[in-house]
Formats: C-alpha cells, sequence, structure tokens
C-alpha cells in the first residue's frame, strides 16, 4: 500500500481524475488548510490561539516554466507580507524546485533571494524543505554557500535521518551555525541512498537529534514518533538544555492530541501548514506514511453522510 501511494504521488496525471472529486477533496482537507492564504491564515490563527506556531506552505513543486517560478517567488513575499500585517506568530516553508531549480539554478537563486531579501525586512525566518535525494546536494549547496551567507538569520535548511549522507550534513552544519529542522524522510529512495529498515532510519534519527539539541542552532525536531519525542524529552533534561533553544514541529491535522499535549508541558511547537490548490503528491505522501489513514479518513467521511 506504502509503495502505491508514494508511486501515486510521482504521478500527477492521476491528479487531473481526482482533483474535482469531493472525495479526494475531503481525504485532502484532513491534511491541507483549504486552498487560499485566507484558508490557510484562519489555521494558523486557530493554532496561535492554542500557542502553538506555524509555518506556511504554499503547495507545490518542481515548475516548468521561468514565470510559473517568478509567481511562485512573489506569492512566498506575500505570505511574508501577509504574516507581518496579521502579526500572525508563523514563518514559512519553501521548495527551491518551486523557484526554477531544474530550469535554471541562478534564476532559482535570484527567486529566493528576493523573498530573503523581504523576509529580513520583515524578520521572518524562511525554511527550506528537503525535497528527494536527487536534489539533497544541489540544495545544501544553494543554501549554505549561496543563501546561508547573506541572510544567517533568516534561513534554515532541512535534513532527513533515513539517508546515510545525513550524519556527514549534520555535523557541517553545526559548525556552520546554520539553522536545522531533522526529520525522518517522505521520499522513495533507493537503498543505495537511504536506509531501507525503519529501525535505522529511527536510530539515525535519534543520534542525530542528540547533536542537534546539544550543539545545534534552535534545532526544529519535526516528528510525530512518541518515543523519540520522549527521548528528546529525557535528553535535554539529562543535559540541562533550555526549552526555549529548541522547537518540536509536527503536521497539519496530525496528532493534534500530541501537539496540544506538548504545548500544555511547556515545549515549543510549530505546526507545518499546507494550503493552495496543489495538493495532490503532499496528500498521497501523508497518506503513504500510514496507509491506515485512508481506511479512517475514508470511514470519518461515510459516516458523516450517513448523518446528512
Ligand atoms: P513515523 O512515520 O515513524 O510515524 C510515527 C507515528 O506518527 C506513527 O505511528 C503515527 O502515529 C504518527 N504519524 C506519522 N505520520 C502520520 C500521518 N501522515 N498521519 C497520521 N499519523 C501519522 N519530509 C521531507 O522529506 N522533507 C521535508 O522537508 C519535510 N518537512 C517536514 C516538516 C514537518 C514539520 C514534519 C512534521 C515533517 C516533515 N517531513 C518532511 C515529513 C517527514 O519526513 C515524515 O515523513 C513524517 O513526519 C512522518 O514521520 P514521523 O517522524 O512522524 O515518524
Amino acid at each position: 500500500m506504502r509503495r502505491i501511494l508514494l508511486y501515486l504521488s510521482e504521478h500527477p496525471q492521476v491528479f487531473r481524475f481526482v482533483r474535482n472529486g469531493s472525495l479526494p477533496r475531503r481525504l485532502a482537507s484532513r491534511f491541507v488548510a483549504g486552498e487560499t492564504l485566507d484558508s490557510a491564515v484562519q489555521a494558523v490563527r486557530e493554532l496561535n490561539a492554542k500557542g502553538i506556531s506555524a509555518t506556511l506552505d504554499l503547495l507545490g513543486e518542481s515548475v516548468t516554466r521561468a514565470d510559473e517560478a517568478a509567481a511562485a517567488a512573489d506569492t512566498a513575499i506575500r505570505m511574508l507580507e501577509r504574516i507581518a500585517q496579521d502579526r500572525l506568530d508563523s514563518n514559512i516553508s519553501v521548495k527551491l524546485t518551486q523557484f526554477g531549480m531544474d530550469i535554471d539554478e541562478s534564476a532559482c537563486v535570484q527567486n529566493t533571494r528576493r523573498i530573503l531579501e523581504r523576509a529580513r525586512e520583515l524578520d521572518i525566518f524562511v525554511r527550506l524543505d528537503m525535497e528527494s535525494s536527487a536534489y539533497t546536494q544541489r540544495t545544501l549547496d544553494i543554501a549554505e554557500k549561496q543563501l546561508y551567507p547573506g541572510y544567517p538569520k533568516h534561513v534554515g535548511v532541512v535534513i532527513q535521518s533515513y539517508l546515510y549522507r545525513s550524519k556527514s550534513d549534520v555535523a557541517r552544519l553545526i559548525a556552520l551555525g546554520m539553522r536545522v529542522r531533522l526529520c525522518k524522510g517522505a521520499y522513495k529512495e533507493p537503498p543505495a541512498v537511504a536506509w531501507p529498515d525503519k529501525r535505522d532510519v529511527d536510530a539515525s534519527y535519534a543520534e542525530l537529534m542528540q547533536q542537534l539539541l546539544e550543539r545545534g542552532n534552535y534545532p526544529a525536531l519535526a516528528t510525530h514518533d512518541e518515543a523519540l519525542i520522549a527521548q528528546a524529552k529525557r535528553f535535554v533534561s539529562e543535559r540541562g538544555i533550555p526549552r526555549d533553544r529548541f522547537e518540536f514541529q509536527m503536521l497539519y491535522g496530525v496528532r493534534r492530541d500530541l501537539q496540544d499535549q506538548l504545548v500544555r508541558e511547556g515545549y515549543r511547537m510549530r505546526v507545518y501548514v499546507p494550503f493552495g490548490t496543489q495538493w495532490y503528491p503532499y496528500l498521497m505522501r501523508r497518506l503513504a506514511e500510514r496507509p491506515a489513514n485512508v481506511a479512517f479518513i475514508l470511514g470519518n467521511v461515510v459516516k458523516e453522510s450517513l448523518r446528512r
């Protein structure tokens, strides 16, 4: 099931058939905060009211034309301006392929610099999401060499614990002082680059998490894994690491109970709030992480329909 869902996530042509169906839309609404910036802002307000910070993500991946890439950068700037105008407790997350990494790398860097320029003026942080392993080296090269020197306080990257290379990436990023979000990784990767066994991915996460908590710059621990969250809590308490030196992060619609619990316990929590019309690959990756979600959400949809 997981493999089928990840396969479907990479075949957006299927999306054309499903986009207008009411069932896929309702499936998506569990994980996506609507198709417009207004609907995402409403979701951020609700999170902020509960003491949870947000990171806004405009859904959309690799673009194929320079004008689309520039338009995506304009939208990211509008998101920053809306955050400032509405005084939201939120930053933004973006993908470099949205700004043209596959078309023209220098234009992609220019688009991203344009966003970071505005982010610095408004003092809002911008996270560069990590995509599949085909992009890891290029994303890190652009981030470390071309963006971080000019915007050290306003740009950070994501490291995926399933990649063998991540240990040396984390060591280098700690030495550089760049902010890192640590996640397990959401793409279909071959055993040549990533651990196929979940136990190894989890062990790698635990090791990288400890290094980042000890020596990293405000690390973000992005996971819903209760065992790893418990380990993080034990580690910071044993080492006397203050709770304002790191944050937990989770996805919109996933483990809301755990999000609230961590806030009650006094930890910082940020929720990733995706929005936009291009929700199909994102939804498929979320369903692949927990195929039981398909049955769970379908069950809810049927129950709601029967109640009407
Ligand atoms: P794992 O998959 O082991 O799940 C642990 C437990 O969490 C499950 O048993 C279940 O209870 C719950 N859970 C996890 N996913 C769920 C779901 N979809 N629905 C319901 N319950 C679920 N990836 C990437 O490659 N690049 C990136 O830039 C990012 N960015 C990112 C930001 C943030 C804030 C988060 C939280 C995650 C990402 N990810 C990501 C995704 C990440 O790599 C990973 O795929 C998911 O977080 C799921 O992994 P867990 O760490 O939660 O563990």
